[in-house]
Parts: C-alpha cells; sequence; structure tokens
C-alpha cells in the first residue's frame, strides 16, 4: 500500500469512526414499508449502528396517540403479512436482529425503542438521534405536525430529550420493502440516501458527546414527489418554516353521499407567525418544487411573552381568584 493511499484510508476511517452514530429509527407505516427498509441500509452505509423498533401494522395519522399493546397479534397479522397472526407484540427480523416490530403506536414505538429495547437488547447503548420516516407523503404545517404518526414519534423523542428528524416523502404509495426495485431511482432508494445524508450533515463535526441538537429541538423534513424515471432525484436542501401556505382541512357535506368531506383550507390561524425566522419560505411551498425542506421545530407549545402578554393582561383580574 502506498503511502498516499494509507492516509486516504486512515482519513476515511476518522471520519466514519468520529460521525457514526448509534440511531433509532422508527416511522409510522411499519416496520416493513419500503421507505423505512431503505433508510435503514443508507444508514448502515454510511456506519451508523442502526436498530429499527417499527409499528407492526399501518398507523399512519395517530400523531402523538399513546396506545400499548395488551394482546398479541392479532388478524390479520403484521404489515404485508410480515407476522402471523399469534406471534408476541413484539419481534425481530430471524435473520437481523436489529431490526424489530411492536405491535403499537410511532409513540409508543419509540418509547418502547428507548426504554426496552435498546437496554434490553443493545447493552443500554446512548442513543444520539432518534430517525422517524421517511413517511409515505408529506407531512407539511402544523395540522400535520399533530396529526402524522412519524412526526409523533420524533417529537415524542424530543419531548424525552432525544434529538430527532422526522422525514416524509412526497411519494405517498405504500407499499412493501419486498418491492424495491433496487434501482437508484426507487422512491424509496432515493428518499434512504437523502435522509441518510441529511444526517451525515448533522453528525459531522460530532464527537461522541454532547448534542446533535439543542433540548427540546428536533427537524420536520419533507422530500418532494419521486417517480421511478423522473428527474428530481438530487433535490438541494433548503431552510424553510412550518407555517406559511400551510393547510387545514375544510368540511362540506357531499351532495351525493350526504356525508361530511374535507378540502385543503389555507387557513389563517395555523399562518400565524409567533415564532421562528420569519422570512423563510413556508415548508409546503418549498416542495412543490424539486426541494427538500428543513424545519427545525420546538416542544415548548407556550406562546412567547409578546403574544402572550396582552391574553394575560386581559385575564389579569381573575388571577388569584375563583370567579371575577
Ligand atoms: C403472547 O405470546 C407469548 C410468547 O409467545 C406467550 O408466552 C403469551 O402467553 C402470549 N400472551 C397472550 C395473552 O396470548
Ligand atoms: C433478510 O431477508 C430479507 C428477505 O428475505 C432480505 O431482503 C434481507 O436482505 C435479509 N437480510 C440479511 C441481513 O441477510
Ligand atoms: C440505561 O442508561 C440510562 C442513562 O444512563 C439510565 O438512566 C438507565 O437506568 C439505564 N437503564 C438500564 C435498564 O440499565
Ligand atoms: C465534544 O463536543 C462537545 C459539544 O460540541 C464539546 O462540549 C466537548 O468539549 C467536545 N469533547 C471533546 C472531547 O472534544
Ligand atoms: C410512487 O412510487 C411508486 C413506486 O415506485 C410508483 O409506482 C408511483 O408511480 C410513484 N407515484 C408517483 C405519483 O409518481
Ligand atoms: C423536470 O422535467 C420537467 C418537465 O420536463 C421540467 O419542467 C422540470 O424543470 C424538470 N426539473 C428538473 C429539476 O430538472
Ligand atoms: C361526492 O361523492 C361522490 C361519490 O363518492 C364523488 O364521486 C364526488 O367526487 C364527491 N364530490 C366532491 C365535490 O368531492
Amino acid at each position: 500500500m502506498s503511502l498516499a493511499k494509507f492516509v486516504a484510508l486512515t482519513a476515511a476511517l476518522l471520519v466514519t469512526s468520529a460521525s457514526a452514530l448509534n440511531i433509532l429509527l422508527t416511522n409510522d407505516d411499519s416496520w416493513a414499508s419500503a421507505n423505512i427498509r431503505a433508510t435503514y441500509s443508507a444508514l448502515k452505509d454510511d456506519g451508523h449502528d442502526v436498530v429499527l423498533v417499527g409499528p407492526a401494522v399501518q398507523q399512519s395519522g395517530k400523531g402523538g396517540t399513546a396506545v400499548l399493546p395488551t394482546v398479541n397479534i392479532t388478524a390479520p397479522g403484521g404489515e404485508f403479512g410480515t407476522v402471523p397472526v399469534g406471534a408476541p407484540y413484539f419481534g425481530h427480523e430471524l435473520n437481523d436482529t436489529n431490526i424489530y416490530y411492536f405491535n403499537a403506536t410511532p409513540s409508543e414505538s419509540v418509547l418502547f425503542g428507548l426504554d426496552i429495547v435498546i437496554p434490553q437488547f443493545f447493552d443500554n447503548r446512548t442513543i444520539d438521534l432518534v430517525v422517524s420516516g421517511p413517511n409515505e407523503g408529506n407531512n407539511l404545517g402544523p395540522f400535520t405536525y399533530t396529526l402524522s404518526g412519524t412526526i409523533g414519534a420524533a417529537y415524542t423523542a424530543v419531548e424525552r430529550g432525544v434529538p430527532a428528524i422526522a422525514f416524509s416523502a412526497g411519494n405517498g404509495t405504500h407499499r412493501s420493502y419486498t418491492t424495491n426495485t433496487g434501482l437508484p431511482d426507487d422512491p424509496a432508494n432515493i428518499a434512504g440516501r437523502l435522509s441518510a445524508n441529511l444526517v451525515a450533515a448533522l453528525a459531522s463535526g460530532f464527537n461522541g458527546t454532547g448534542r446533535l441538537l439543542p433540548l427540546g429541538v428536533g427537524l420536520n423534513v419533507n422530500f418532494p414527489l419521486f417517480t421511478p424515471g423522473g428527474n428530481c432525484t438530487a433535490p438541494p436542501y433548503t431552510f424553510s418554516r412550518l407555517t406559511g401556505s400551510a393547510t387545514i382541512d375544510k368540511l362540506f357535506i357531499n351532495s351525493t353521499t350526504g356525508f361530511p368531506q374535507f378540502e385543503d383550507f389555507v387557513a389563517p390561524g395555523l399562518n400565524t407567525v409567533n415564532n421562528g425566522v420569519a422570512f423563510l419560505p413556508g415548508e409546503t411551498d418549498v416542495v412543490q418544487g424539486c426541494a427538500s425542506s428543513i424545519s427545525v421545530f420546538s416542544v415548548d407549545y407556550d406562546a412567547p411573552s409578546p403574544v402572550a402578554e396582552p391574553v394575560q393582561v386581559q385575564l389579569s383580574a381573575i388571577i388569584g381568584k375563583a370567579k371575577l
């Protein structure tokens, strides 16, 4: 081996060891989704130690709902036929003891990872980062922030004090990892690679101590739409904010069916700028083009002082009393 080659190899090894993270990977579309397995592979390819603990079945739209299993796996079994009926409420892949299913909501899956799986089966290693997703479909703005199980798992981790990133991909097709074409243009592989790239950026310079993100803070990341053979394969990352063109449901009665339906509504409440960097574009706008959005969120839901103050002034007369 030439000296130059040795130096290059050593530098590569140093970079790898300095930035290798202990990652807990979860999602809401189930442990067997194409996106989560592609991300598992991409993170491992980058040298990280990854433990996957994902819901046994599709748990989309559960937000931070906390539901624990009280029975073993019931009919029809794990997502895409991955777990037989009657199997224990949690278990791992036969050929990979780092990949677990847990029959619960995303929020409880991340806690089962942190409180049970990591202490019991991984020597209680310190988790540097929770990665959630990539979700099958975008999660844009404050309304989906509370609704999404993918973001729910991320904010649950942040609330516990563990840095977390929620990833959501524009392609919403719900599919098993067994349908992955193995080609670089498979939407799951693009999302997996881009997720690992952002983790690498966060990890660069990480020395194994300290924190990857401040306490109480996480990231909400959205990718644009990926289509096999499409030309959007390397969207540039862009800073964004949750508010800005964000939508919430608006209901109407369908005159044919007589039942309520929703349409997207750009409402004023969820687009009011109370926090964050006001000039950044809304994540909803960013992913309309071939770009990925990075929003920094905080789990401190208190309104900032200037916003809270007039409300407190208005109510000051009742403070210390039960009625006026
Ligand atoms: C759940 O599965 C475990 C492991 O197979 C078994 O020991 C236990 O009896 C089962 N519990 C129920 C309530 O079925
Ligand atoms: C485990 O098996 C699955 C499906 O049979 C396969 O896709 C995967 O590559 C295997 N993993 C390992 C680590 O051998
Ligand atoms: C795991 O480590 C944490 C942090 O050091 C500690 O608080 C906890 O008690 C440990 N849990 C177990 C089961 O050893
Ligand atoms: C590692 O990084 C943290 C935070 O970035 C810093 O506080 C600490 O001093 C560093 N430790 C070493 C051994 O370099
Ligand atoms: C999403 O990905 C799937 C799987 O590759 C693909 O069949 C589908 O066409 C994609 N959807 C869109 C809208 O491009
Ligand atoms: C992708 O192709 C469409 C239609 O041909 C074009 O409008 C768009 O600019 C292209 N996007 C990129 C990122 O090249
Ligand atoms: C009302 O429901 C019918 C039947 O499901 C559907 O075809 C139609 O598109 C709906 N109308 C609207 C405005 O969404």
